[in-house]
């Protein structure tokens, strides 16, 4: 496997999150993702830019394009925030510290098809996702 290209954008306000949004949409269609990946790539990566965002106090999203046997896209959203005291927790549907639905974590691990989260609590967190084609 062969990363193709990378790059580094920033997500710390909600106009971020429109930019991150359409940006993982022209990539992913201009990388023939099918229309349901698509979307479901730009679902995931809107609930991690939001947790950057709101959990994590801004940070940025690491864009890698695969290439080799299989192609795929892989983002990374990293930020120095607080980091999550208990992963296995905040994956679990319903729980949250803030005032969402806890849905975006767990949420978002279901729509791609590899999921990782490195978090040190006073730290901060990085959450990983694959999307093969
Ligand atoms: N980047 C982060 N930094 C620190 N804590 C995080 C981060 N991302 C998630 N968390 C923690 O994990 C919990 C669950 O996240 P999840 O996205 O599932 O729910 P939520 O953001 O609280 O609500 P929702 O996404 O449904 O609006 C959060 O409430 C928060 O405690
Ligand atoms: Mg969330």
């Amino acid at each position: 496997m062969a990363v193709v290209s990378t790059e580094t954008i920033p997500v710390k306000t909600e106009p971020d999150v429109v930019g991150v949004r359409r940006h993982i949409r022209e990539l992913a269609a201009k990388m023939g993702f099918t229309l349901v990946d698509q979307t479901k790539l730009v679902t995931a990566a809107s609930e991690l830019a939001r947790n950057t965002i709101i959990h994590g106090s801004g940070g940025v999203m690491h864009v890698e394009t695969l290439n080799g046997p299989r192609s795929g896209l892989r983002l990374t959203f990293e930020d120095q925030g607080p980091g999550i005291a208990d992963i296995e927790l905040a994956l679990r549907d319903g729980f949250t510290t803030g005032s969402g639905l806890g849905l975006g974590l767990g949420g978002a691990k279901r729509l791609v098809s590899e999921f990782d989260i490195v978090s040190r609590v006073g730290e901060g967190t990085k959450v990983t996702i694959t999307r093969w084609k």
